[in-house]
């Protein structure tokens, strides 16, 4: 065989190949046509403690399956049993989803992922459950509380607080993603363009291809618990630094009345903490509409602060500070809580003091707080009362009890007067979940919660996505554009005020002593429209003019492209909260001065010698006359950020397996991506196949024939080729 000849068969099998590859190229062209892509992020992720890992994780390429809506128990039936299309992948509808459905169909080997109808604002399509959801367990964060080890009280024995908790949330769907589907956009490709056309049985028979097929990808990078994941991570990290998980925290927000520096000591028992959380969890990234769980006591406690505004001279000159606290990270088992005790056994809080040669802020030791209040769940009334709850355990001590008892008495008639009933629970009754519990643990100190429960939770929608400002009317009436709802003062707004009111006033006479004349209650008013504000920034959209006044030029951005509320998911500990942020500034403008003579961000700085104050610049109210441009404001305060991060992340040799300490992570992930497409028949795919095959064959004849012939076929060219044209 001439060598000219092999090399022309040779180049035919390459036209071959180039030819089959250009068809595969085509073909994913095409396929690419056909998949649909959801906007939906609102995936269920993977978090790890110390010895488990609990959420969602699809496999590595993402979980693939039929789509099937259950809509009526038959529905079940087909997926379960009758179905010949499996895996199927289920979109569920909200009042279905729980634990028991969940199972049902992680465990049916039948079912490879679940999406959920979840188009909040809309009850028809996304009907709150009747009796209640919580994916979090009954007896929250009860392993870290102070009722640890006391037989009596621990695992809710005396009061289960959270009934519809479930625990969804702390159960391991391992290679089973889920997401809820919010979008009304989202929710109609899957039912009107996939499922229906495609999918839906008629009459028990199956449809035939082409079906939709729905694949789900939230691939999860940490996997078994905290300990192992974070031993991989350092493991690698001298070579290539790859990361699979990050310790959860935040930023606590603090700020006492007086600025006590150094060099001045603090008295004994001379601090009174007023204290609320800041975070929730929900089993869907990005919901967290804890409108009961956490925004009813943030709201409370910043306008009660602001309420004291008119008096922060007398507060300043009475005795006792006053220290309002926002924790961070307390549904992960109290990651602020336990951070700020742990900082203040070590004389680091609110930070270290290295040097004095500039003033700081004296150090607050759990020595020094004389009194604890704490504000919880406030929007729901039980028996149309608020209930005042207080620690049996350290009451035994006579000294303490007598203390709570005058709390008690101080508080109870100053709501009164502002139809704020009060009522007391059982003298045997411990505390529900609360901060102040990891501040028992170490020592007994006077302490109230103040809730809407006495026993249960009122809210049956606890630490979910279903804790909506319309169970505590706080939603507003439909015809309202955005500028009237900011202003709009809805029944919760009322409520609120006087609870504001009530515990600036208690708060004012605990510290100062001073009996409230009727000139200090003019005083002493939490302001019904600021109230309303605060809450439209936090449940209704960041995009309202508190915030823009509140942001740092820098944050702007992220405020100005905010979609929804911002999520009050504690996070990762690199990343401070836009949430956190923003309640910090808020609370700075509250407590701290303005400083009127300051004009320029660059001004707006600690002096050297003083570091007790921060300066915070923020863009302010729009100059009169002018609708984008702000004037900027520089407030000084003690307002200031304190670390939230779980003590075991940062003490060396930590026992991990002790329970002392919150041990959460959150698993890093590269994409969260829901899309559908469509699967051609099989009888389809062979024909493609086959045809396939059939060119491979009749090409091999081709190249076998000019093999053959190549003598004479290619002589003759080649003597043409070597003949110079005449
Ligand atoms: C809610 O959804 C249902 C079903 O799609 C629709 O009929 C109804 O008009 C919607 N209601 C609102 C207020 O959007
Ligand atoms: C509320 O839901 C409807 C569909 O029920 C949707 O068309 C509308 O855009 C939604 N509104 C908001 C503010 O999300
Ligand atoms: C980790 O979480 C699981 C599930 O909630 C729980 O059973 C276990 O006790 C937790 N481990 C630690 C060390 O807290
Ligand atoms: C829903 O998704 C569509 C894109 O598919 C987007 O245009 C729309 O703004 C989204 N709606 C909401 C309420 O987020
Ligand atoms: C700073 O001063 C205080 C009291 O004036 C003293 O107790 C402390 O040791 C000093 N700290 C340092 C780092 O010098
Ligand atoms: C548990 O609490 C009860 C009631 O306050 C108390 O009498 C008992 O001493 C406590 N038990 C332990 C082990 O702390
Ligand atoms: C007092 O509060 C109750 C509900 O807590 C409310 O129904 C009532 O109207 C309020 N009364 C006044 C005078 O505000
Ligand atoms: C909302 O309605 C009021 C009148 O009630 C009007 O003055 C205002 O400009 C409207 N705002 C927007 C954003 O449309
Ligand atoms: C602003 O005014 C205060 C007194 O009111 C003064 O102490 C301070 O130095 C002034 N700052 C600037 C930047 O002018």
């Amino acid at each position: 065989m001439a060598p000219v000849a092999s090399l022309f068969s040779l180049y035919l099998v390459i036209l071959f190949i180039s030819y089959l590859s250009n068809n595969s190229v085509e073909c994913v062209r095409t396929k690419k046509k056909i998949y649909l892509d959801l906007v939906t992020q609102n995936a269920c992720f993977r978090v790890l403690n110390a010895t488990h890992q609990v959420g969602c994780s699809s496999k590595s390429g993402g979980n693939v399956g039929v789509l099937h809506y259950l809509e009526g128990q038959d529905d079940y039936d087909w997926v379960l049993k009758d179905g010949p299309h499996t895996p199927y992948v289920v979109l569920i509808n909200s009042e279905d989803f729980h634990r028991e459905k969940v199972q049902q169909l992680f465990k049916s080997g039948r079912v490879n992922g679940i999406l959920v109808v979840n188009v909040l604002n809309n009850s028809t399509l996304t009907p709150l459950p009747p009796n209640g959801f919580s994916a979090d367990k009954d007896c929250p964060n009860d392993n870290y509380g102070a009722y640890y080890k006391n037989d009596s009280y621990k695992h809710c024995k005396s009061v289960k607080w959270n009934k519809p908790g479930e625990a969804l949330y702390f159960n391991d769907y391992h290679d089973f993603p889920m997401f809820a589907i919010s979008n009304i956009s989202d929710l109609n490709i899957l039912i009107d363009q996939c499922y229906r056309p495609f999918n839906q049985p008629g009459n028990g028979v199956a449809k035939t291809y082409p079906i939709c097929a729905v694949e789900l990808s939230d691939s999860m990078d940490a996997a078994k618990d905290s300990i192992t994941c974070i031993r991989r991570s350092e493991l690698i990290t001298n070579l290539n630094p790859t990361k699979y998980c990050d310790a959860m925290g935040d930023k606590n927000i603090i700020s006492t009345i007086k600025a006590i520096p150094q060099n001045v000591p603090r008295p004994a028992k001379s601090v009174i903490v007023v204290a609320t959380r800041m975070d929730s969890i929900s089993m869907f990234g990005y919901e967290y509409q804890n409108s009961d769980t956490t925004v009813t006591g943030i709201v409370a406690l910043l306008a009660a602060a602001q309420a004291l505004k008119q008096v922060k001279d007398d507060l300043r000159a009475a005795t006792s500070d006053l220290m309002f606290t926002f924790f961070q990270g307390e549904a992960f088992d109290y990651i602020g809580s336990s951070r700020m005790v742990y900082d203040m056994e070590l004389n680091h809080f609110p930070y270290d003091i290295t040097d004095n040669s500039s003033l700081q802020l004296q150090n607050i030791h759990l020595n020094h707080i004389s009194h604890f209040i704490e504000l919880s769940q406030l929007g729901h009334r039980d028996q149309d009362q608020l209930w005042i709850h207080s620690d049996p355990i350290s009451k035994e001590i006579p000294a303490i009890s007598d203390e709570v008892k005058k709390l008690i008495d101080i508080i109870k008639p100053i709501g009164e007067k502002l139809n704020v009933s009060l009522g007391e629970t059982a003298a045997d009754q411990p505390l529900p979940p609360a901060s102040v519990q990891r501040f028992l643990r170490k020592m007994a100190i006077p302490s109230i919660v103040i809730t809407d429960h006495q026993k249960q939770y009122t809210n049956k929608y606890y630490n979910s996505r279903f804790d909506l400002p319309r169970n505590i009317n706080a939603d507003y009436p439909p015809t309202l554009n955005d500028t009237e709802k900011y202003d709009y003062i809805t029944e919760q707004a009322v409520s609120l005020t006087n609870i504001a009111t009530t515990l600036a006033r208690f708060l004012y006479k605990q510290t100062t002593g001073k009996q409230l004349t009727p000139d200090l209650e003019n005083k002493i008013q939490a302001d019904e429209k600021e109230i309303a504000h605060l809450l439209y920034c936090f449940l209704e959209s960041p995009v309202c003019e508190l915030f823009k006044q509140s942001v740092s030029p820098e944050d702007n951005k992220n405020l100005a492209s905010a979609k929804k509320p911002f999520p009050f998911y504690v996070g990762v500990d690199y990343q401070t909260n836009q949430i956190t942020r923003l309640a910090h500034s808020i609370l700075a403008q509250y407590l701290g001065d303005r400083m009127v003579n300051i004009t320029k961000e660059a001004d707006c700085k600690q002096p050297d010698n003083d570091k007790r104050y921060k300066y915070l610049w923020m863009q302010g109210s729009l100059k009169p006359g002018t609708t984008d441009t702000r004037e900027g404001w520089c407030i000084k305060s003690t307002a200031m950020l304190h670390k939230a991060k779980s003590p075991a992340f940062d003490i060396d040799d930590y026992d991990w397996l002790s329970g002392e300490y919150s041990t959460w992570t959150e698993s890093t992930w590269t994409v969260t991506k829901v899309r559908a497409f469509l699967i051609p028949s099989e009888s389809q795919e062979v024909l493609t196949l086959c045809v396939g095959l059939a060119l491979f064959i009749v090409s091999l004849g081709i190249v076998y024939f000019f093999n053959a012939s190549s003598d004479i076929i290619f002589l003759s060219t080649n003597t043409a080729s070597d003949t110079p044209p005449s």
